[in-house]
């Protein structure tokens, strides 16, 4: 079957609805481009998820977002974010990830205590009263969906948490930031199906308060909690639509192939 990676369907949104938006951004590995063209805008309070075969550029474009990438490959094009190009070399990158936060495929917690986890880039961030600093753990928790099973123990290490606990973990130590988006790559894919539909179900409900766009390779997750759908194929955005649409009626040959198991 020969596809042309020129048919392509991408949503448009109001202005007031963008959360975040990206115009031509292609991204470069040394002499390989790994993403073509990128025009996508993400909508505030929702969940997007972004899908495609292995190697298809998702994690690649996530970390641009928040300028993971930095050092390793070459993004062109912009990122604008509340009228800012935060990709433009004079923007403060810690500054900017205050508001775009990212959680990691594989738990990563600091090697800590549970309390401390979350409270570390709190403090460097100049947040000392202690009062406070208790306050932001508890909510924190709370809207990460752990604090029932840690408030006793919050003095413990972090390493001695389940795995899936521990992406909670991180998810809480991402929102006490307070961003405005959250980027998650793939973060329940290392958990058993359990702590999957936990961590399903804290996103559902985070996204009242933050912007999720998350990379899942898993198309029943995808469908389950995700309002808006990207398809990458080969470094090419091929699809973005409502999630139902790109589910049930995809508008591209490629599309609907990917999605009905035909390849990848
Ligand atoms: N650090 C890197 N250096 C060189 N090539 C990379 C690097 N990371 C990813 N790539 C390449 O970029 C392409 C897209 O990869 P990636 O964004 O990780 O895809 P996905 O997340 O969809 O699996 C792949 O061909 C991959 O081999
Ligand atoms: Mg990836």
């Amino acid at each position: 079957m020969e596809y042309n990676l020129k048919d392509k369907y991408i949503l448009q949104l109001n202005e007031k609805e963008k959360a975040l938006e990206t115009r031509d951004l292609n991204i470069f590995y040394g002499e390989k481009q790994a993403l073509f063209d990128g025009n996508l805008q993400f909508e505030r309070y929702k969940i997007t998820s972004l899908i495609g075969a292995s190697g298809s550029g998702k994690s690649t474009f996530l970390r641009s977002l928040n300028r993971m990438n930095e050092g390793v490959a070459d993004v062109k094009g912009s990122i604008l974010y509340r009228g800012i190009d935060i990709n433009s070399p004079k923007i403060n990158v810690y500054e900017m990830r205050k508001y775009i936060g990212m959680v990691f495929q594989r738990p990563n917690p600091f090697s800590k205590s549970i309390y401390e986890n979350i409270t570390f880039a709190l403090k460097e961030n100049g947040i000392k009263d202690k009062e406070k600093l208790a306050e932001i753990v508890e909510t924190s928790l709370k809207q990460a969906a752990l604090w029932d099973e840690v408030k006793d123990d919050l003095n413990k290490s972090a390493l001695a948490l389940s795995g899936g606990q521990q992406q909670r973990l991180c998810i809480a130590r991402a929102i006490a930031m307070k961003p405005d988006i959250l980027l998650l790559d793939e973060p329940a894919s290392a958990l058993d199906p359990i702590s999957t539909a936990k961590i399903e179900e804290t996103l559902l409900e985070l996204k009242e308060k933050y912007t999720l766009i998350i990379v899942t390779h898993n198309m029943q997750q995808a469908s389950r909690i995700s309002d808006y759908t990207v398809f990458f194929h080969l470094g090419n955005v091929i699809e973005y639509n409502k999630t139902k649409n790109i589910f049930t009626n995809p508008k591209i040959k490629l599309t609907e192939d990917y999605i009905s198991g035909n390849f990848g």
